[in-house]
């Protein structure tokens, strides 16, 4: 009888242990959190979870080794955060201004062309890791750019794998 109480015990906190763990994964990663702005008129857009699973590749592939956690390794002054992103010219807080930046890359003030100082897809002789990028990826992985600060654990790192 005692035994039996006791293992009903046990049963139940373990029943009740694997909510929160659930819930955690869950509220991270739900529609909200995969709604970022598309362009610099306020249109959203809501990334599939294939997508974003495909732009978290990407991103740990190529762009992690220069900006884990979002940050620029070399010029911090110029991160993947928010604020830095929305403080460009023109303003790089919104999905097609990144894809934007992967083909076409400039200074922060927009005024220099930075095609052969930044990974993008039109100098693959500079930068043939981007060579095999399709639209769909430069898409997926600008978009990961956006989601992922909202997932602060995970930026930079793996959400999915
Ligand atoms: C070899 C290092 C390196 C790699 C790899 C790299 N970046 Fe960068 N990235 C930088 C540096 C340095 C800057 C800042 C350039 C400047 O001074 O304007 C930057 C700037 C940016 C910006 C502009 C940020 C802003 O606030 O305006 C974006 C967007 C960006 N990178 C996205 C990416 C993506 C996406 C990838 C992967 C496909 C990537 N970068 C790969 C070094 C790198």
């Amino acid at each position: 009888m005692v035994k039996r109480l006791i293992l009903t015990a046990i049963a139940a906190v373990f029943f009740f242990l694997q909510f929160p763990i659930h819930n955690a994964t869950a509220l991270e990663l739900n529609e909200k959190t995969r709604t970022i702005p598309l362009a610099e008129d306020g249109q959203e857009t809501t990334l599939s979870d294939q997508q974003l699973a495909n732009g978290n590749r990407l991103f740990i592939r190529e762009c992690t080794q220069c900006h884990l956690q979002g940050k620029t390794k070399t010029n911090n002054n110029v991160s993947l955060g928010l604020e830095d992103l929305a403080g460009a010219e023109p303003r790089r807080d919104n999905l097609l201004a990144i894809v934007d930046y992967l083909k076409q890359p400039t200074s922060y003030d927009g005024e220099d062309d930075y095609t052969e100082f930044h990974v993008n897809v039109n100098r693959p002789d500079i930068y043939p890791e981007l060579r095999d990028f399709t639209e769909e990826d430069l898409y997926d992985v600008s978009g990961y750019v956006l989601v992922a600060p909202k997932l602060d654990s995970y930026w930079g790192g793996s959400i999915y794998f």
